[in-house]
């Protein structure tokens, strides 16, 4: 490689930027359908363990692996562990950030195509949202065109290079995102009736236990934590200066919080707004991967200037899924420059043109999108995680970890930190994760 590495510009550049590949359609989108699949509060308690339990540690184990190594997520294994069988860790975090740009694209096109119904009016004047989503879902081509046009403009921003296409827009949306949440949570917790919907999310009721409820929970949290694949290791190449449990800490809080807040959006008002509050659960679940887009439309019916908070709410949807949809293809573009040396142009190219094809694919096939979905969350996800745990455990020298974690040791930590840290990644994590993975498969 020629050129010098680039690098983050600040502390806030890169809480930023990880925050905004963190953020997106997995908190705003997925997590909701997740939370109503599951049957509500028991689900958000087990995922909030997970990201105590796996989430922190496993970014802060991929912050370790790519700045210790500095380079794309397969090749930091190669360099951290030569002659090694570990780099077959990072090729399969390639894979399954393609796999997950396969349906997350087409997700990301129906983000656009509500800004613009929101745009023109005609979201405001629908009286059956869930046939004006159905309508979409049952258009392949009009769902190919906007998913064409969201890998491009996410191509368009890789090309634009690392600091000014990530780490500016992500400063920028972050914080408007999060007032516009805090605005729609409010509106739809003052509903009439909203009661039974908070309830639903923060009060665990035990008849909802099911064996694949700790799966789904685990599954939903690497992907919202963008965990497991090596996105984190492709950013973390790029930080400089910065404290990785502190950082680890605040992406994975503010990503939490975000999630939490869609829920507290969608479900009271859900509750609040249906016509039926009898089968409210059953149409929860129906809306499956809908949800969002036919509840959160209603929302904005029951508020003045409707027109006006859809058009914002969807474009900055389609903002937060910008910032997520670049850092997957940082992933697969980095992989493919920096190990085929391609140049940054034709490796982007070409990834655009696979992920292209592969969202046509889940375009015309939904199970085809359901089955992307499901693999790399339930399994590419959660194998990656735990052979990332084991790597940063057991591989890698205890002083190259220590020195990372404390910044050269620039950084004090409580004493037995660094060793509880090195235990949970040896043990619990990857067992915990084995148990969970073997009891949702048999379950
Ligand atoms: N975390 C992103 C979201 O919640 C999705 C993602 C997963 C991004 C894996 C990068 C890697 O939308």
């Amino acid at each position: 490689m020629t050129e010098k590495r680039v690098t983050f510009a600040s502390k806030i550049g890169i809480v930023a930027a990880a925050a905004g590949s963190a953020v997106g359609l997995g908190n705003i989108w997925r997590f909701p359908s997740q939370t109503a699949d599951s049957g509500g509060a028991l689900f958000i308690l087990v995922y909030i363990g997970c990201i105590l339990f796996f989430g922190i540690p496993l970014m802060m184990s991929e912050f370790i692996i790519g700045r210790g190594s500095r380079a794309n997520s397969a090749g930091a294994f190669h360099k951290l562990a030569p002659g090694t069988q570990w780099k077959w860790v990072g090729r399969l975090g390639v894979l399954t950030g393609f796999v997950i740009m396969g349906f997350y694209m087409v997700v990301c096109g129906w983000t656009l195509d509500y800004v613009l119904q929101a745009l023109t009016g005609g979201l405001h004047n629908i009286t059956d949202f869930s046939a004006n989503f159905n309508n979409l879902r049952s258009n392949p081509l009009r769902q190919t065109g906007w998913m064409i046009l969201f890998t491009l403009m996410t191509a368009f921003f890789i090309l634009s290079g690392v600091k000014k296409g990530i780490e500016q827009s992500s400063k920028i949306m972050m914080p408007i995102l999060f007032l516009l949440l805090i605005i729609l949570a409010l509106r739809s917790v003052l509903l009439d009736g909203s009661s039974a919907g908070l309830a639903f999310l923060f009060r665990p009721d035990p008849t909802h236990l099911k064996p694949t409820l700790f799966l789904d929970a685990m599954g939903q949290a690497f992907f919202s934590l963008s965990i497991g694949m090596g996105c984190m290791i492709t950013y973390g190449s790029y930080f400089n200066n910065t404290n990785f449990t502190q950082t680890a800490v605040q992406v994975s809080f503010l990503d939490t919080l975000v999630a939490i807040l869609s829920g507290i959006i969608i479900f009271p008002s859900a509750f609040a707004l249906t016509s039926n509050p009898d089968t409210i659960t059953e149409e929860l679940v129906a809306g499956g991967p809908g949800l969002l887009f036919i509840t959160l439309p209603e929302l904005f019916n029951q508020m003045p200037l409707s027109a006006i908070w859809g058009s914002l709410f969807f474009c900055l949807l389609a903002l937060a899924a910008l910032t997520s949809s670049i850092s997957l293809m940082e992933v697969v573009t980095l992989y493919i420059h920096e190990e085929y040396q391609f140049t940054r142009k034709r490796s982007t190219l070409l990834v655009a043109t696979g992920v292209i094809l592969l969202g046509i694919g889940s375009s015309f096939s939904s199970d085809l999108f359901n089955l992307m979905d499901l693999v790399s969350a339930k399994v590419m996800l959660p194998l990656g995680g735990f052979f990332i745990s084991l790597f940063v455990g057991w591989y890698l020298d205890q002083k190259m970890v220590a020195a990372q974690i404390t910044n050269e040791g620039t950084i004090r930590l409580g004493i037995g930190f660094l060793k509880a840290y090195i235990f949970l990644l040896r043990y619990i994590a990857p067992l915990a994760i084995l148990a969970v993975f073997i009891y949702g498969l048999v379950g």
